[in-house]
């Protein structure tokens, strides 16, 4: 089997044999890493615990995968470029064997502090190198990192630090968005407030600001790192040990953190990459996500150090210093493979063409999106635009839970069809089933997106919590993963995704479940119960509609919205802020109490002739209400 699919027909090929013999597939695919030991057994698995390990008694350290082993041969190749949010500040590049003798430093400076192999670390960074070194130290010591969004709320980084016992922290004094200069350390000094596992705080000096340094707890990074040596020998990892937990948004509850583990997600991150975005050495590789979401972890930093790429990583926001920036980056650093989200595309779209036009982009040669089903006005201005009408586009389907790309044409030998993911990569079985569970045969047909068996990066369990991982992903139907997506099979069994059939909205690719912003709008004082829904947003793909029950109808008023807002930035971060607060004297609800969210969903959306049957709620008058005040 070759690791490197080149034509239709290899893909044919390799999708095959590896529904037919999945196992010997995935052994010939991880044959083409690093292993200090072979494991015993490629997979044991089954849906219903759920019990999934792959490559087992494996022994390996991915940061070797990613590192040592090119720097016989890619030892002088760029691993990776830094583009500060500034464009006046110099862009920095590491070579391999540069990238290396920092991560060995950080990763000795994490052992001086007492890091242990296990531990886990929650990792609170901009987007800036040390990001970087701190990830792949954590891996190559075999501590656990939790990448927190630097965007997240001092409650977040506290429940998730809680969650899953973090015993050190890395940070930074603050950090640089566009114009603005936003605090971090400030952040992590007040989560700290109610979290009493934390050791140690590591903290980079990105804006040379003051910040307050606890003694005994709180250290330096330039200083730490004046006391180490670049020689750190790569901690050996089991295969199915944790290599990170990731927070992510659910239907219930608080976020709850994914478990990825060494052996099968290195394999299929490096074979996902390699394969969807046809990579070629001595390519310039720019994926635009943060590293705090699983895009970041995978397709900046471990797909592409896998395969000896080189990968770009950008500080800063599209927008800043205006609304030509990436294309400029594209530019200045010959970019050939450009990876972004569908609302950055709106969004750029909606500041006009002629920022696009004002630069050359002829070192492109692939683009691709993520993390929301791209509209077809969208898919269209990246392809002529951005593309030139001569670059694929591909649209990559996947989830924080499976590691890595699912569903996705592979650059430049797939069909393409706007608004289409696809079709499935090789080891990947995705089946449609109806509200009974049944899969759903033939094409042309629309369902409850499963994936009916198992692949090497998918989720092993949520931290802490097993029971949550099973009820969440594997006991909705039998024998099955469950996405929370619906779908449609196309003619030519390509894949369209039609977007969450749970309580999940996806805001500008970010997601984050109804329920959790109702409990933080709930946090203010005035609000007696909210419920809150997804509507169609033009740029951010959904908006948050917030409706809120206030204590006192007089209460209703500007002021009243703002500290909402308040109390939803201070809860979760400034990124869950609801775009629209209707005020209501009552939610529709049926006789046992439940909110009846299809009602507000349609009134969010407009569609108000369409509400279906209301008279069963307990007071069909308020729907009434609900309407007159729409916002
Ligand atoms: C949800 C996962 C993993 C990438 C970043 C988001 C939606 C993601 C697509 C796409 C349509 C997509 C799904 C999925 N989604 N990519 N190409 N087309 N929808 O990761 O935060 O775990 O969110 O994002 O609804 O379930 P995430």
């Amino acid at each position: 089997m070759k690791f490197r699919i080149e034509t239709q027909s290899d893909y044919t090929e390799a999708y095959k044999s590896s529904i037919e013999q999945p196992e010997q597939f995935w052994e010939e695919i991880a044959s083409h890493y690093s292993w200090r030991k072979k494991w015993t057994k490629a997979l044991e698995w089954n849906f219903t615990d759920p019990d999934i390990k792959w490559f087992r008694d494996g022994q390996l350290n991915i940061t070797e995968n990613c590192l040592d082993r090119h720097l016989a041969t890619r030892g002088s190749k760029t691993a990776l470029i830094w583009e500060p949010n500034d464009p006046k500040e110099k862009s920095l590049r590491f070579t391999y064997n540069e990238l290396h003798a920092q991560v060995c430093k950080m990763a000795n400076v994490l052992k001086n502090l007492g890091v242990k192999k296990g531990d886990r670390v929650c990792i609170y960074l901009p987007m800036i190198p040390e990001l970087s070194f701190a990830v792949l130290a954590c891996a190559r010591i075999g501590a656990v990192h939790s990448v927190v969004f630097a965007g997240f709320s001092a409650h977040s980084v506290a429940d998730r630090i809680n969650d899953s016992q973090c015993s050190f922290v890395i940070t930074s004094d603050g950090l640089n968005r566009g114009a603005k200069q936003i605090p971090v350390k400030a952040v992590v000094d007040e989560a700290l407030e109610s979290c009493s596992s934390v050791m140690k705080v590591l903290v980079v000096n990105r804006l040379n600001w003051p910040v307050q340094m606890h003694d005994g707890i709180d250290v330096w990074y330039h200083e730490e790192i004046e006391k180490v040596n670049a020689d750190c020998p790569a901690e050996t990892m089991d295969s199915e040990d944790m290599l990170f937990i990731l927070y992510t948004s659910g239907s219930t509850g608080k976020p709850k953190g994914v478990v990825h583990t060494c052996g099968g997600y290195m394999v299929y991150a490096g074979y996902s990459f390699a394969n969807v975005f046809q990579y070629n050495e001595n390519e310039i590789y720019w994926c635009t996500a943060d590293i705090g979401w699983v895009t970041g972890h995978t397709y900046i930093l471990y797909g592409p150090l896998l395969q000896g790429a080189t990968s770009l990583m950008f500080e800063g926001v599209p927008t800043f210093p205006d609304p030509g920036r990436l294309w400029q980056v594209i530019d200045k650093h010959a970019v050939n493979i450009f990876y972004t989200a569908p609302t950055a595309i709106r969004s750029l779209m909606a500041s006009g063409v002629d920022h696009v036009l004002a630069y050359s982009l002829h070192s492109l040669r692939v683009l691709g999106s993520v993390g929301e089903p791209i509209n077809e006005e969208a898919w269209h201005w990246y392809h002529t635009h951005v593309g030139k009408g001569k670059c694929p586009v591909v649209d990559t389907w996947w989830q924080t839970e499976t590691g890595g790309i699912m569903i996705s044409a592979l650059a430049g030998i797939s069909e393409l069809k706007p608004a289409h993911a696809g079709l499935p990569l090789p080891g990947i079985q995705p089946c449609l089933v109806d509200a009974e569970g049944n899969e759903i045969s033939g094409n042309d047909v629309e369902g409850y997106l499963c994936v009916k068996f198992p692949w090497p990066s998918m989720i092993r369990t949520t931290y802490g919590d097993h029971e949550r991982c099973r009820i969440n992903y594997f006991a909705t139907y039998k024998n099955m993963y469950f996405t929370g997506d619906g779908a449609r099979r196309e003619s030519n069994g390509m894949y369209r995704i039609i977007g969450r059939v749970d309580d999940v909205i996806n805001v500008s690719g970010h997601r984050f479940g109804t329920a959790e912003i109702e409990n933080a709008i709930n946090q203010n004082k005035k609000v007696v119960e909210s419920a809150v829904v997804g509507y169609p947003h033009d740029i951010k793909g959904q908006g948050i509609y917030a409706y809120v029950i206030l204590s006192d109808m007089n209460l209703a008023t500007n002021q009243t919205r703002d500290e909402i807002i308040e109390s939803v930035v201070a809860e979760i971060g400034r990124i869950a802020k609801p775009d629209k607060i209707q005020f209501v004297s009552g939610l529709p609800k049926t006789r046992s109490g439940k909110i009846m969210r299809r009602i507000l969903r349609k009134v969010a959306e407009g569609e108000i002739g369409s509400l279906g049957d209301t008279t069963t709620l307990l007071d069909p008058l308020v729907v009434d209400e609900i309407i007159k005040g729409r916002l």
